[in-house]
Protein backbone atom coordinates (compact mmCIF):
# COMPACT_ATOMS: atom_id res chain seq x y z
CA UNK A 1 0.00 0.00 0.00
CA UNK A 2 3.06 2.44 0.65
CA UNK A 3 4.50 1.41 -2.68
CA UNK A 4 2.09 2.56 -5.21
CA UNK A 5 2.58 6.80 -4.98
CA UNK A 6 6.16 5.86 -4.80
CA UNK A 7 5.76 4.03 -7.97
CA UNK A 8 4.14 6.70 -10.18
CA UNK A 9 6.11 9.20 -8.77
CA UNK A 10 9.11 7.29 -10.36
CA UNK A 11 7.68 6.77 -13.37
CA UNK A 12 6.34 10.76 -13.82
CA UNK A 13 10.20 11.28 -12.43
CA UNK A 14 11.36 9.33 -15.40
CA UNK A 15 8.91 10.53 -17.95
CA UNK A 16 10.11 14.11 -16.91
CA UNK A 17 13.65 12.90 -17.66
CA UNK A 18 12.96 11.27 -20.83
CA UNK A 19 11.27 14.86 -21.79
CA UNK A 20 13.82 17.16 -20.65
CA UNK A 21 16.51 15.08 -22.68
CA UNK A 22 14.56 15.60 -26.28
CA UNK A 23 14.16 19.17 -25.62
CA UNK A 24 18.18 19.32 -25.21
CA UNK A 25 18.27 17.36 -28.20
CA UNK A 26 16.32 19.33 -29.86
CA UNK A 27 17.74 22.51 -29.00
CA UNK A 28 21.00 21.41 -30.21
CA UNK A 29 19.41 20.73 -33.50
CA UNK A 30 18.29 24.57 -33.77
CA UNK A 31 21.11 26.01 -32.07
CA UNK A 32 22.77 24.39 -35.68
CA UNK A 33 24.53 21.94 -34.28
CA UNK A 34 21.84 19.54 -35.65
CA UNK A 35 23.13 15.56 -35.80
CA UNK A 36 26.52 15.87 -37.07
CA UNK A 37 27.06 18.74 -34.46
CA UNK A 38 30.52 17.55 -33.92
CA UNK A 39 31.96 18.44 -36.68
CA UNK A 40 30.13 21.29 -37.63
CA UNK A 41 33.38 24.48 -37.30
CA UNK A 42 33.19 25.92 -34.63
CA UNK A 43 33.79 29.67 -34.46
CA UNK A 44 37.54 29.97 -32.71
CA UNK A 45 37.97 32.99 -29.88
CA UNK A 46 41.10 34.38 -30.56
CA UNK A 47 42.66 36.57 -28.21
CA UNK A 48 43.07 40.40 -28.16
CA UNK A 49 45.04 42.76 -26.29
CA UNK A 50 44.91 46.29 -25.77
CA UNK A 51 46.35 49.54 -23.53
CA UNK A 52 42.62 50.93 -22.71
CA UNK A 53 43.88 54.24 -21.88
CA UNK A 54 43.98 55.95 -25.20
CA UNK A 55 40.44 57.28 -26.01
CA UNK A 56 39.16 57.59 -28.58
CA UNK A 57 40.66 54.83 -29.55
CA UNK A 58 40.00 52.42 -26.57
CA UNK A 59 39.21 53.52 -23.24
CA UNK A 60 37.03 51.92 -20.24
CA UNK A 61 33.50 52.91 -20.01
CA UNK A 62 33.16 50.97 -16.15
CA UNK A 63 34.44 47.62 -16.91
CA UNK A 64 33.72 47.56 -20.80
CA UNK A 65 36.48 48.64 -23.45
CA UNK A 66 35.19 51.05 -25.75
CA UNK A 67 36.29 53.17 -28.89
CA UNK A 68 36.64 53.14 -32.73
CA UNK A 69 39.71 50.26 -32.44
CA UNK A 70 37.27 47.83 -30.47
CA UNK A 71 34.43 48.38 -33.30
CA UNK A 72 36.94 48.59 -35.71
CA UNK A 73 38.35 45.24 -34.74
CA UNK A 74 34.94 43.83 -34.03
CA UNK A 75 34.12 44.08 -37.93
CA UNK A 76 37.50 42.63 -39.20
CA UNK A 77 37.10 39.53 -37.47
CA UNK A 78 33.44 38.95 -37.95
CA UNK A 79 34.40 39.44 -41.52
CA UNK A 80 37.11 36.91 -41.06
CA UNK A 81 35.18 34.36 -38.83
CA UNK A 82 35.89 34.85 -35.82
CA UNK A 83 35.13 36.08 -32.32
CA UNK A 84 37.43 38.08 -29.99
CA UNK A 85 38.26 38.11 -26.49
CA UNK A 86 39.70 41.48 -25.63
CA UNK A 87 41.58 42.18 -22.68
CA UNK A 88 43.00 45.35 -21.17
CA UNK A 89 46.66 44.65 -20.22
CA UNK A 90 48.37 47.76 -20.69
CA UNK A 91 50.77 49.60 -23.15
CA UNK A 92 54.13 47.77 -22.50
CA UNK A 93 52.59 43.79 -21.38
CA UNK A 94 50.68 44.32 -25.24
CA UNK A 95 54.38 43.83 -26.43
CA UNK A 96 55.29 40.87 -24.24
CA UNK A 97 52.14 39.14 -24.65
CA UNK A 98 52.34 39.31 -28.68
CA UNK A 99 55.82 38.37 -28.30
CA UNK A 100 54.85 35.13 -26.51
CA UNK A 101 52.45 34.37 -28.62
CA UNK A 102 50.18 34.28 -25.45
CA UNK A 103 47.60 36.37 -27.58
CA UNK A 104 46.98 36.07 -30.81
CA UNK A 105 46.83 39.85 -32.08
CA UNK A 106 46.46 43.75 -30.37
CA UNK A 107 45.03 46.71 -31.76
CA UNK A 108 46.01 49.89 -29.19
CA UNK A 109 46.81 52.71 -32.01
CA UNK A 110 49.88 51.02 -32.67
CA UNK A 111 51.95 52.62 -34.88
CA UNK A 112 53.72 50.72 -37.84
CA UNK A 113 57.55 51.46 -37.44
CA UNK A 114 60.30 49.62 -39.02
CA UNK A 115 62.09 48.62 -35.56
CA UNK A 116 58.99 47.13 -34.39
CA UNK A 117 58.03 45.02 -37.72
CA UNK A 118 61.95 43.24 -37.00
CA UNK A 119 60.21 41.45 -34.01
CA UNK A 120 56.38 41.98 -35.15
CA UNK A 121 54.20 41.46 -38.10
CA UNK A 122 51.51 44.17 -39.11
CA UNK A 123 48.33 44.03 -40.30
CA UNK A 124 47.76 46.60 -43.46
CA UNK A 125 47.64 50.37 -42.44
CA UNK A 126 44.14 51.25 -41.02
CA UNK A 127 44.65 55.16 -39.64
CA UNK A 128 46.37 57.57 -40.17
CA UNK A 129 48.14 59.69 -37.36
CA UNK A 130 50.79 62.11 -36.61
CA UNK A 131 52.71 63.61 -32.68
CA UNK A 132 51.21 66.81 -31.71
CA UNK A 133 51.76 69.02 -28.71
CA UNK A 134 49.71 69.54 -26.10
CA UNK A 135 49.81 72.36 -23.82
CA UNK A 136 48.51 74.95 -21.21
CA UNK A 137 46.75 77.48 -23.45
CA UNK A 138 48.73 80.60 -22.41
CA UNK A 139 52.15 78.47 -23.64
CA UNK A 140 54.86 80.05 -25.37
CA UNK A 141 55.58 76.60 -27.29
CA UNK A 142 55.32 77.21 -30.81
CA UNK A 143 56.94 73.89 -32.23
CA UNK A 144 59.06 70.99 -31.54
CA UNK A 145 62.02 72.91 -31.45
CA UNK A 146 60.54 75.13 -28.15
CA UNK A 147 59.93 72.33 -26.31
CA UNK A 148 64.26 71.08 -26.42
CA UNK A 149 64.97 73.00 -23.08
CA UNK A 150 61.85 72.20 -21.23
CA UNK A 151 59.92 69.12 -19.13
CA UNK A 152 58.07 67.22 -21.63
CA UNK A 153 55.32 64.35 -20.69
CA UNK A 154 55.11 60.83 -22.49
CA UNK A 155 53.76 57.54 -22.50
CA UNK A 156 56.41 55.71 -22.40
CA UNK A 157 57.75 53.50 -25.81
CA UNK A 158 56.00 55.07 -27.67
CA UNK A 159 56.88 56.95 -31.40
CA UNK A 160 55.75 59.91 -29.41
CA UNK A 161 58.49 58.96 -26.63
CA UNK A 162 60.77 58.29 -29.37
CA UNK A 163 60.15 62.03 -31.22
CA UNK A 164 60.95 63.52 -28.39
CA UNK A 165 63.92 62.39 -27.31
CA UNK A 166 64.66 62.65 -30.73
CA UNK A 167 64.46 66.41 -30.16
CA UNK A 168 66.15 66.27 -26.53
CA UNK A 169 68.38 63.44 -26.18
CA UNK A 170 67.40 60.04 -25.50
CA UNK A 171 68.83 59.87 -22.00
CA UNK A 172 67.58 63.73 -21.41
CA UNK A 173 65.93 63.86 -17.21
CA UNK A 174 63.20 66.26 -18.92
CA UNK A 175 61.75 63.14 -20.74
CA UNK A 176 58.36 62.35 -18.14
CA UNK A 177 57.49 58.97 -19.27
CA UNK A 178 54.41 57.33 -18.20
CA UNK A 179 52.37 53.68 -18.17
CA UNK A 180 49.73 55.29 -19.96
CA UNK A 181 48.86 59.06 -21.57
CA UNK A 182 46.11 59.77 -19.11
CA UNK A 183 48.78 59.95 -16.67
CA UNK A 184 51.29 62.30 -18.90
CA UNK A 185 48.20 64.57 -19.34
CA UNK A 186 47.88 64.55 -15.43
CA UNK A 187 50.99 65.50 -14.94
CA UNK A 188 50.57 68.45 -17.10
CA UNK A 189 47.59 69.50 -15.82
CA UNK A 190 49.77 69.75 -12.22
CA UNK A 191 52.11 71.54 -13.49
CA UNK A 192 54.82 68.97 -13.47
CA UNK A 193 55.73 69.19 -17.58
CA UNK A 194 54.88 71.85 -19.94
CA UNK A 195 53.88 69.60 -22.64
CA UNK A 196 52.50 66.09 -23.25
CA UNK A 197 53.44 64.43 -26.49
CA UNK A 198 50.87 61.95 -28.46
CA UNK A 199 48.90 60.85 -31.03
CA UNK A 200 46.59 64.46 -32.73
CA UNK A 201 43.67 62.73 -32.06
CA UNK A 202 44.11 61.43 -28.86
CA UNK A 203 44.87 65.11 -27.86
CA UNK A 204 42.39 67.11 -29.89
CA UNK A 205 39.59 64.97 -28.59
CA UNK A 206 41.11 65.34 -25.44
CA UNK A 207 41.09 69.47 -25.58
CA UNK A 208 37.35 68.95 -27.36
CA UNK A 209 36.02 67.35 -24.45
CA UNK A 210 37.63 69.00 -21.67
CA UNK A 211 37.05 72.77 -22.65
CA UNK A 212 37.59 74.07 -19.04
CA UNK A 213 41.34 72.53 -18.87
CA UNK A 214 42.35 75.63 -20.84
CA UNK A 215 44.91 73.22 -22.82
CA UNK A 216 45.49 73.53 -26.49
CA UNK A 217 47.17 71.16 -29.51
CA UNK A 218 50.29 72.64 -31.10
CA UNK A 219 51.18 70.77 -34.78
CA UNK A 220 54.68 70.79 -36.23
CA UNK A 221 53.90 68.98 -39.46
CA UNK A 222 58.07 69.69 -40.18
CA UNK A 223 59.54 67.53 -36.96
CA UNK A 224 56.40 64.69 -36.95
CA UNK A 225 55.96 61.86 -39.05
CA UNK A 226 52.85 60.60 -40.88
CA UNK A 227 52.31 57.41 -38.88
CA UNK A 228 49.78 54.53 -40.20
CA UNK A 229 48.39 52.20 -37.28
CA UNK A 230 48.21 48.67 -37.71
CA UNK A 231 46.64 45.43 -36.36
CA UNK A 232 49.75 43.73 -34.16
CA UNK A 233 50.47 40.04 -34.87
CA UNK A 234 53.27 37.79 -33.34
CA UNK A 235 55.78 37.12 -36.12
CA UNK A 236 54.58 34.66 -39.05
CA UNK A 237 51.55 34.45 -37.61
CA UNK A 238 49.34 32.91 -40.43
CA UNK A 239 46.27 35.85 -38.92
CA UNK A 240 47.31 38.50 -40.57
CA UNK A 241 47.07 37.26 -44.12
CA UNK A 242 43.17 36.47 -42.97
CA UNK A 243 43.44 39.97 -40.95
CA UNK A 244 44.45 42.08 -44.35
CA UNK A 245 41.93 40.04 -46.62
CA UNK A 246 38.76 41.29 -44.55
CA UNK A 247 39.82 44.44 -43.73
CA UNK A 248 39.81 45.84 -47.45
CA UNK A 249 36.80 43.96 -47.33
CA UNK A 250 35.30 45.90 -44.58
CA UNK A 251 37.42 49.29 -46.29
CA UNK A 252 35.39 48.50 -49.93
CA UNK A 253 32.21 47.61 -48.43
CA UNK A 254 31.41 50.67 -46.75
CA UNK A 255 31.60 49.08 -42.43
CA UNK A 256 34.70 51.15 -42.36
CA UNK A 257 33.32 54.61 -43.14
CA UNK A 258 30.36 53.89 -41.05
CA UNK A 259 32.16 53.11 -37.73
CA UNK A 260 34.77 56.35 -38.56
CA UNK A 261 31.81 58.06 -39.04
CA UNK A 262 30.26 56.96 -35.62
CA UNK A 263 33.64 58.16 -34.06
CA UNK A 264 35.09 61.14 -35.90
CA UNK A 265 31.66 62.27 -37.71
CA UNK A 266 34.03 62.46 -41.13
CA UNK A 267 35.06 60.40 -44.05
CA UNK A 268 37.68 58.55 -43.58
CA UNK A 269 40.67 58.39 -46.48
CA UNK A 270 40.54 54.92 -47.80
CA UNK A 271 42.38 55.68 -50.91
CA UNK A 272 45.53 56.72 -48.61
CA UNK A 273 45.17 54.26 -46.28
CA UNK A 274 45.06 51.68 -49.22
CA UNK A 275 47.67 53.30 -51.36
CA UNK A 276 50.27 51.90 -48.56
CA UNK A 277 49.34 48.15 -48.61
N1 LIG B 1 50.69 55.44 -31.92
C1 LIG B 1 51.63 55.50 -30.85
C2 LIG B 1 52.57 54.33 -30.90
O1 LIG B 1 52.28 53.35 -31.52
C3 LIG B 1 50.96 55.56 -29.49
C4 LIG B 1 50.01 54.46 -29.23
C5 LIG B 1 49.55 54.39 -27.80
N2 LIG B 1 48.40 53.56 -27.70
C6 LIG B 1 47.75 53.28 -26.56
N3 LIG B 1 46.68 52.56 -26.61
N4 LIG B 1 48.19 53.76 -25.45
O2 LIG B 1 53.62 54.33 -30.33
Amino acid sequence: MKKKPYFIFSIITSLMLLLAACGTADENTQSGSGAEGDNAPETKTLRVVTDAAYAPFESLEGDKIVGFDIDFINAVAEEAGYELEIENVGWDPIFVEIESKRADLAVSAITITEERKQSYDFSHPYFLSTNKILVPEDSDIQSAEDLKDQVVAVQGGTTGDAAVEGLLGKNNTNIKKFDNNNLAIQELLQGGAAAVVADNTVIEEYVANNPDQGLKVVEDTHAFELEFYGILFPKDSELKAEFDEALNTVFENGTYAEIYQEWFGSEPDIETLQSQQ
